[in-house]
């Protein structure tokens, strides 16, 4: 018989892709709650730190993925990334006091991750890390450092592959749970309880892969007129918002060039434009070549799922959008010199373009001459990871609290 426990949860999140991945674990909760067979018990507190703010970037996936009103806003907005994460520091400081969590969850690798980790591991209450051990093994990245920490603050780290549990193997982390593999879906092989000294590494599948099955039925009928209309036509998706990308001129002007060049071939380049990437390109004087690469607004999740699903080609900076393609069976030219989803390399349907013209237009050639390759392999769990998630967090609970 499983000892009941009665846990306080806090969701830390304040950026675009946090809400998506805490949407996923917010909804595996709320079942877990509506079980009456189940013993123990999560309350949840959510606190924002307003990394994103505009409507576009926040409101509008909370209000389309159901996630409900954060209990406390830390309006941290924009800022050199030192200032942004000592704000989010402080507040995330003032309301641990207030109102004490047993457990911080912290997802993905933003300033905000690391604010949380850091801010819990400060006031010594124990952080889990939802999509730990990704590694791209540049430091010069703000998301490798953010998630390097995060993880070495952590005592329990969710992984979403075995590449992940392998890194933070090597990172001298510790031994993974049942030799790093998927996490079995309802046997308890957890050994002793976690604590930061001696985390938990727990592979449980990717948090993403569980949203995109979920939403992608309803995406159809969730995504706006415009979109729906847009995707009937044959188009490329384009998404560029990492610094490495945006704050180079050369690098930002290269990759608009292979879209017009894709463009002028006979592909429309769809482009959902951050506003960072919107800002860089009025400051260094950027406008696609083709009136055919379309930039337009950024898009809520059901309307980008609409897009990424009709897309002949996917073309990203983003570790989520990378994923998301190759989960609906798009091919991807990643635009950077590597990234951590190496697995997605290893299918073939993904593929390196860096930030030159001439590689990103010869990834896109070859990926389209390929044809459809039929349903892409099983690299992201099971579409279960959030109940996983849920369960290790209940037996740590049950493990550690006292009550
Ligand atoms: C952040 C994360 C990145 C994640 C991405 C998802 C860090 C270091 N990076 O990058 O890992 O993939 O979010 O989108 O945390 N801005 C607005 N409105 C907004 C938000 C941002 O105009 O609602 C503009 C501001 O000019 C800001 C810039 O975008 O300065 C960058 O925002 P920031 O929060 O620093 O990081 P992202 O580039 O969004």
């Amino acid at each position: 018989m499983e000892r009941p426990v009665q846990m306080r949860l806090l969701h830390v999140v304040g950026a675009r892709p946090q809400f998506v991945k805490m949407a996923v674990v917010h909804r595996a909760i709320a079942r877990h709650t509506r079980d009456s067979s189940r013993t123990g018990r999560i309350e949840e507190t959510i606190c924002h730190t307003g990394q994103h703010y505009d409507t576009g970037m926040s409101r509008v996936f909370f209000d389309e993925l159901g996630i409900p009103e954060p209990q406390r806003n830390l309006g941290v907005g924009s800022g050199a990334h030192g200032r942004q994460t000592g704000e989010m520091l402080a507040g995330l400081d003032a309301f641990l006091v207030e109102e004490p969590p047993d457990l911080v969850l912290t997802y993905g690798d933003t300033n905000s991750t690391l604010a949380a980790a850091l801010a819990a591991a400060k006031r010594h209450v124990a952080v889990a890390h939802v999509e730990s051990g990704l590694r791209s093994c540049r430091k010069s990245m703000p998301e490798e450092v953010n998630r390097v920490l995060t993880d070495h603050v952590s005592t329990i780290l969710f992984c979403p592959t075995e590449t992940a549990v392998e890194n933070l193997r090597k990172e001298g982390l510790g031994d993974p749970v049942a030799g790093g593999a998927l996490l079995a879906q309802n046997a308890v092989v957890l050994e002793g309880t976690a604590t930061v000294d001696a985390p938990w590494i727990v592979n449980v599948g990717d948090v993403m892969y569980d949203s995109v099955l979920h939403h992608v039925g309803r995406a159809s009928e969730g995504a706006s007129r415009w979109i729906v209309d847009l995707a009937r036509s044959e188009h490329a998706l384009m998404t560029v918002h990492r610094a490495e990308n945006t704050d180079d001129r050369d690098r930002l002007s290269e990759i608009l060039e292979a879209a017009s060049d894709l463009a002028e071939e006979g592909l429309p380049v769809l482009f959902p434009a951050h506003p960072r990437t919107v800002a860089a390109m009025e400051a260094a004087g950027i406008v696609p070549r083709s009136a055919d690469v379309r930039v337009i607004e950024p898009l809520s999740y059901y309307d980008m799922l609409g897009l990424l699903r009709s897309a002949r080609i996917v073309l990203t900076d983003s570790g989520g959008v990378q994923r998301e393609a190759f989960m609906l069976g798009r091919p991807c030219v990643t635009l950077r010199d590597e990234t951590e989803w190496i697995e997605l390399l290893k299918t073939g349907m993904s593929l390196l373009g860096g930030a030159t013209r001439q590689r990103i237009v010869e990834a896109a050639h070859c990926l389209l001459s390929r044809g459809d390759a039929g349903p892409p392999p099983r690299l992201y769990g099971d579409g279960h990871a959030a109940e996983r998630i849920v369960r290790v967090c209940l037996e740590w609970g049950r493990r550690s609290l006292a009550r």
